[in-house]
């Protein structure tokens, strides 16, 4: 329907409320307690425009619905009046403590105050003390004298985590948002109550103190923390990241990730394998990429074609990484292939998958389309020599007996201790990369930590490196290489180039399954992200100019 903002028609949906009307053609009608995946509160006041139904009179954008012909005023003197009164309001007892405030420079208090208020205070009493520093669970602690109570967070629990965990208290001035008694902010998505939290109220601890948010890059990648594949945001600075956000997927999740999953950038910061290095316990030193691949294909290449030679790929490995392997493998004529990873973990109705690999779908269309069956690591019995793409579920007894290891790990671990060469490798959060989720959805990553960590490479590089130490002509020069190396033998990637995978992902038809847990985001059917598969032309190899590869 057409309706009039400020004189300008727009074209809005019959569902839009008049901020998002007003958003349409970039007209920002600002607001505090409206949260567009929430019920609406009319709480905070800030939205109040005029509109052609009622002359003289404030409405609440976020509530009042568009109907044809409606005329918005947004910019009117009484309009400008409510938004300087309602900012004067939410200031009066607030500490203005922005200095030592996590919020900062993500504030909507902050950024209103400088757009729609600008006034000095004119309160001269004490402003009212309320508590601080108040942890509400492992991962959330709130400031009362910041709270607005828009009570965005109390809505978040009860509407979209489903566990009413949060409550407001007190009366006028004094209201405060509170936890229940003897029970803790403790969701799995408690997170989320931060991200959408318009002020400095509540806070994550994990990411409290760290850093500023303007010194950080912000990058868009994919969790790694189960084989939902949530759509985030990396932050970093440096080699070093500091926290993940959600990333806006209607199909995947929504705007929320769980607790878990935010946590998982810990592992590209924390026990990493920096350096390249050879020997196992006192022999171990740290011998520069070049010789420690040299060293690898002496250990390999009396072994290749022989038998008795297995490889080992984590679900937590990429596409290009999976793909590479399988390519290796054949050059080796590796006779036994073993799918590892993180083990199984608890799972929900919503976002929350039981698998805690983000690749397994992946690693399993890979294996498949280089015609390769994969094992279980418990039977890594029938070997004596393994490569490991990262070192995820494998059995330190079993690899304790092997006359050859060689792990392209992420982590220092038991498992890498045990290597007789280590290649270290780069975190999914470094690299432009793509992984297939649970219900068969191929994401795109792209690298979200801008320098690099010692030797740390992608593991397709490593594979490519070994592959040409033992004299291929042909190897992966580029992550696009390896993804072009599995779209040429996958039907479900057929004439797909990584660089040209979606944003937001694109879902392989006929890997979907049919059953979907109760409140798990989906594509609906017919979606334009769902992607048929084709027959691969097997007239193309990797190397062949016809291929239109980078090389
Ligand atoms: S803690 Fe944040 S989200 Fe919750 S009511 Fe206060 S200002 Fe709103
Ligand atoms: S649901 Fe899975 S993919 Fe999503 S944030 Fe949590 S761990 Fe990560
Ligand atoms: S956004 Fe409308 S009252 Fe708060």
């Amino acid at each position: 329907m057409k309706v009039f903002v400020d004189g300008a028609e727009v074209e809005a949906d019959p569902r839009d409320n008049l901020i998002e009307a007003a958003r349409r053609i970039g007209v920002a009608i600002p607001y505090f307690c409206y949260h567009p995946r929430l019920s609406v509160a009319g709480q905070c006041r800030m939205c109040l425009v005029e509109t052609s139904d009622a002359p003289g009179r404030l409405v609440p954008g976020c509530q009042v619905r568009v109907k044809e012909g409606l005329k918005i005023v947004t910019t009117s003197p009484a309009v400008k009046e409510n938004q300087r009164g309602c900012m004067e309001f939410h200031l009066i007892n607030h500490p203005v403590d922005c200095a030592i405030c996590d919020q900062s420079g993500e504030c909507k208090l902050q950024d209103y105050y400088m757009e729609y208020d600008h006034q000095p205070s004119r309160i001269r009493t004490y402003k009212l003390n309320k508590p601080k520093r108040e942890v509400f669970g492992p991962l959330v602690v709130y400031d009362a004298e910041r709270c607005i109570m828009c009570t965005r967070c109390v809505r978040f629990m009860d509407e979209v985590a489903q566990e009413p965990q949060l409550a407001v208290v007190q009366r006028g001035s004094h209201s405060l948002i509170a936890t229940f008694p003897g029970q803790p902010l403790d969701s799995k998505y408690s997170g989320n109550t931060v991200d959408i939290c318009p002020v400095g109220a509540l806070l994550n601890r994990d990411f409290r103190f760290q850093s500023r948010v303007w010194f950080v890059n912000k990058s868009p990648t994919v969790c790694t923390g189960c084989s939902t594949g949530c759509n985030v945001y990396g932050e970093s600075r440096g080699n070093v990241m500091y926290r993940l956000l959600p990333r806006r997927n209607e199909e995947v999740n929504q705007v929320w990730m769980c607790d878990e999953g935010r946590l998982t950038y810990h592992a590209t910061n924390d026990s990493r394998t920096e350096w390249a290095r050879t020997g196992k316990g006192d022999a171990q030193q740290s011998v520069g990429p070049r010789l420690a691949v040299e060293r690898a294909v002496e250990l390999l290449k009396p072994l290749a074609g022989k038998g008795g030679l297995g490889i080992a790929i984590s679900a937590q490995c990429t596409n290009e990484e999976a793909a590479a392997a399988f390519l290796l493998g054949a050059q080796l004529g590796a006779v036994h292939y073993y799918l590892g990873g993180n083990p199984p973990g608890d799972h929900d109705e919503f976002l929350i998958r039981g698998d805690k690999n983000p690749n397994t779908h992946g690693v399993q269309l890979a294996a498949q389309a280089f015609g390769v069956q994969l094992e279980e690591p418990k039977g890594l019995d029938a070997v004596k020599a393994l490569l490991a793409f990262r070192t995820e579920g494998l059995p330190i007894d079993k690899l304790q007996r092997l006359e050859v290891f060689i792990a392209v790990a992420q982590n220092e671990n038991a498992v890498t201790a045990e290597a007789q060469v280590v290649l270290p490798c780069q975190s999914v959060y470094e690299q432009d990369c793509s992984l297939v989720n649970w219900y068969g959805r191929l994401q795109r990553t792209w690298a979200a930590v801008p320098a690099e960590r010692g030797d740390s490479a992608p593991g397709w590089r490593w594979a490519a490196d070994l592959m040409k130490g033992l004299g291929a002509a042909s190897f992966p020069k580029s992550a696009g290489d390896a993804f072009e190396a599995l779209a040429q033998k996958s039907m479900h990637l057929t004439g797909l180039k990584l660089a040209e995978i979606p944003d937001d992902g694109l879902v392989l038809e006929g890997e979907m399954p049919t059953q979907w847990p109760a409140r798990a985001p989906r594509p609906g059917p017919g979606a334009p992200s769902i992607r048929p598969p084709s027959p691969p032309r097997p007239d193309l190899r990797v190397g062949d100019e016809a291929s239109g590869g980078s090389r």
